[in-house]
């Protein structure tokens, strides 16, 4: 029996307070309005930033919400005005949206889009309003995508159609961290053929920089964390050099300079910390370096010396790996599926909705890369 046009009851993990444990629900979710799309979400995975808002963000006004941002799924049904997709369509929901129609979208200097960057901030999806009640009440939808939900509505601009063959369970990672690294390394720094990189914070974004790095070709990819448990990992995508900070008593940017007879070409902060932000600004050679942020924080300000850039260094911020999220995803999920890109090594647990809270509990303590939950049936 179609659900289409209906209000459809389902399972989604809400998360009703800063700080507390998420708690499934059943939820309503209406039926995709003008230009929206319901996706029947498959897949779905806890990145850093879902934490960030539960445990450290601490914005009141965002809540009740349900979290999640990296997820893949199938489209339900579409609302009016909608023809790019149909009804079976397997997608990946985005956070950042692409209507390839405002002078953002238009222009080659960014991936940002006009149309969506404030709503995302606002906890709900490009379309001002949720889609979502539970028990009375209207719950946000935390990036505009939420993806711990069984089903979710989307505006249009920001899903992305991928190739039909692809598995949900793996490409689900495609819609947050391994973008948001690999994009960092290959489109923000433009990492040269050569070069030598040096990467902070191993996690899925770290990871993922490491492999864009290696992909462009650094020759020497120094891979930095408190952890030094993420070794082993960093070498798998393609880090030449390992550097625990905590192994040495100088600054890291000291240590780096001696190993690099002066800094890196390219460093790229995957943390979301600025202190380390500033360290990788330092690692990278004062006269030509190019460092990248890619971690998030909103909690602090950054101090450095305007020396350290004048003397000829580029610091540039990144998001979602400077990808136009509607092309970028689809070519991430092919050079998936053409064996190019590395996806399934970053699979550290494999879980269900249910176990939401295990899978942030891994995440809080640094003890998964990615944690995938199955959400439905494909
Ligand atoms: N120096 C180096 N590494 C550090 C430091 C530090 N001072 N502090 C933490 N780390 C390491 C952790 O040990 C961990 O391996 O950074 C890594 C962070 O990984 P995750 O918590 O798994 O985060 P991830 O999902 O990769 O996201 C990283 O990118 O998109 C943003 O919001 C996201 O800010 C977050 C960042
Ligand atoms: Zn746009």
């Amino acid at each position: 029996m179609s659900t289409a046009g209906k209000v459809i009851k389902c399972m989604a993990a809400v998360a009703w307070e800063p700080n507390k444990p998420v708690v499934i629900e059943e939820i309503e979710v209406a039926p995709p309005q003008a230009d929206e799309v319901r996706i029947k979400i498959v897949a779905t995975s806890v990145c850093h930033s879902d934490l960030y808002h539960l445990l450290e963000a601490m914005n009141k006004d965002g809540f009740p919400t349900v979290l999640g941002h990296e997820g893949a799924g199938i489209v339900e049904s579409v609302g009016a005005g909608v023809t790019e997709f149909q009804p079976g369509d397997k997608v990946i929901p985005i956070f950042l949206s692409n209507c390839r129609e405002c002078r953002f979208c238009k222009s080659p200097r960014t991936n940002q889009c006009e149309i969506a960057w404030t709503r995302i901030r606002q906890c709900v999806m490009a379309a001002v309003e949720t889609r979502f009640t539970c028990k009375g009440k209207k719950v946000l939808q935390f990036m505009g995508t939420s993806t711990f939900s069984e089903y979710t509505v989307v505006h249009k601009v920001a899903v992305a159609k991928i190739d039909p063959a692809a598995p949900l369970d793996k490409v689900c990672l495609l819609g947050c961290g391994i973008c948001t690294g690999y994009g960092a390394a290959v489109n923000t720094a433009k990492v040269e053929p050569g070069s030598t990189c040096a990467v902070f914070g191993l996690g899925a974004v770290g990871l993922a920089a490491v492999m864009g790095c290696k992909a462009a070709g650094a020759k020497r990819i120094i891979a930095v964390d408190i952890n030094s448990e993420k070794e082993e990992k960093a070498k798998v995508f393609g880090a030449t050099d390992f550097v625990n900070p905590k192994d040495h008593s100088e600054p890291i940017h000291e240590v780096i300079a001696a190993m690099t007879n002066g800094g890196v070409d390219f460093s790229l902060e995957c943390v979301g910390n600025v202190g380390v932000m500033r360290s990788a600004l330092e690692s990278s050679m004062p006269a030509w370096g190019v460092s990248v942020i890619v971690g998030w924080t909103e909690l602090h300000d950054i101090a450095i010396q305007p020396l350290h850039l004048i003397c000829g260094r580029t610091w540039k911020g990144s998001l979602f790996g400077g990808f136009k999220s509607k092309d970028g995803v689809p070519e991430m999920v092919k050079a998936y599926m053409d064996k190019k890109l590395m996806v399934d090594e970053f699979i550290t647990h494999n879980m269900t909705l249910d176990q939401v809270n295990d899978a942030i509990e891994l995440m809080k303590q640094c003890k998964c890369i990615r944690a995938v939950m199955s959400v439905s049936p494909e």
